[in-house]
């Protein structure tokens, strides 16, 4: 029995088994339970012999248990460290990163180069005012060239604003001339009543850009937009300016860059002119600063608008402005900011 049981002992592999090994054994119906419980018919000679021996079995069976037993605990926990281990020093897993939409990275690069340069960055309701976006602009109510920009009416005095050249006013009204120039930016979305195709949506954006000084000219305005089209475009961008027309303009002019696929060679990217279109721009009218409570006789200035769907088209090759608007990150996810 003894040498039985300590080979079971032994050759026990878990936990279970060990307990179910000690319950057989040593339990209360086990052999050795059931030897002394016998002790009482035997002699009193016999009686301690066979009392101390059987004890002695027993204490060495219980002890050999004891141990196997704690040594199958170890081995378990072993086993779970083993299993729960972490190696701290693995990579961590890919995080997948998102990036700022291509024309938000052309509106920052374009808000970068004009912070740099003092102005400052200005936004404006999109809700608007027939007041702002037209009047204020030197285009009163049956002006024929408010036909130029198909609008969106909410109420007859209320529309989404076809152009961001109403945060001109509003500024231009606001700005304290006794503090120094109004020199402003002003990024955002606009709405016009087009069908959309590949060349047209009815949501897009516009970059105005104002400066209101005592002396300032066209050449300012020259090399401002040239700056513009060298950041966005490159250095090696060439400008030119056309004769052109809008209201609050005068003179007002079209601009062209180099066009950067054939660099003036002429390509069908640029119709075979040389040159891209890529933005409108003029001097400020004397009846917008008039409006605006700003005296013409002392004051002038340049404003241009430009096209962030526009600049990204031609400076990624993309051929149809509504990819900026699905959300498809297949194409979104070409754009990721470096550096
Ligand atoms: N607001 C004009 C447009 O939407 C662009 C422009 C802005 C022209 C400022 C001149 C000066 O076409």
């Amino acid at each position: 029995l003894q040498e039985k049981g300590l080979k079971q002992i032994r050759e026990s592999e878990d936990l279970k088994q060990i307990n179910d090994i000690r319950v057989n054994l040593l339990g209360k119906k086990g052999p050795i339970t059931e030897v002394l419980r016998g002790m009482k018919d035997l002699s009193a000679e016999e009686r301690p012999k066979i009392g101390s021996f059987s004890n002695a079995i027993k204490n060495e069976l219980a002890e050999a248990i004891r141990l196997k037993n704690e040594e199958l605990e170890i081995k378990k926990t072993a086993k779970k460290l083993e299993k729960e281990k972490i190696d701290v020093t693995l990579p961590g897993a890919q995080i997948q990163l998102g990036q700022p939409h291509v024309i938000a990275q052309v509106i920052e690069e374009l808000e970068d180069l004009f912070l740099g340069m003092g102005y400052q960055v200005v936004s404006g309701p999109e809700i608007e005012e027939d007041h702002y976006n037209f009047e204020m602009l030197n285009l009163p109510a049956d002006h024929p060239a408010r036909d130029m920009q198909d609008t969106f009416y909410i109420t007859k005095e209320l529309l989404m604003r076809t152009q961001t050249s109403p945060v001109q006013a509003r500024t231009m009204e606001t700005h304290d001339f006794s503090k120094g120039p109004l020199k402003m930016v002003s990024p955002g979305k606009v709405y016009r009543r087009d069908t959309d195709d590949a060349t047209h949506s009815h949501q897009f954006h516009q970059f105005e850009g104002l400066v209101i000084d005592k002396h300032v000219t066209m050449a300012d305005l020259k090399g401002t937009i040239e700056l513009i089209a060298k950041t966005v475009f490159g250095e090696e961008q060439e400008i030119r300016l056309r004769p052109s027309y809008f209201p609050f303009t005068e003179p007002s002019v079209e601009v062209d860059v180099t066009c950067f696929k054939c660099h003036g060679k002429g390509c069908s990217i640029c119709k075979y002119t040389g040159w891209l279109e890529v933005l409108g721009a003029g001097m400020v009218h004397p009846n917008v600063l008039r409006m605006a409570g700003v005296d013409p006789e002392v004051y002038g200035g340049f404003a241009f608008g430009l096209g962030p769907d526009r600049f990204a088209m031609l400076k990624y090759s993309i051929d149809d402005i509504r990819n900026f608007y699905l959300n498809d990150n297949r194409f979104l996810s070409q754009f990721t900011k470096r550096g």
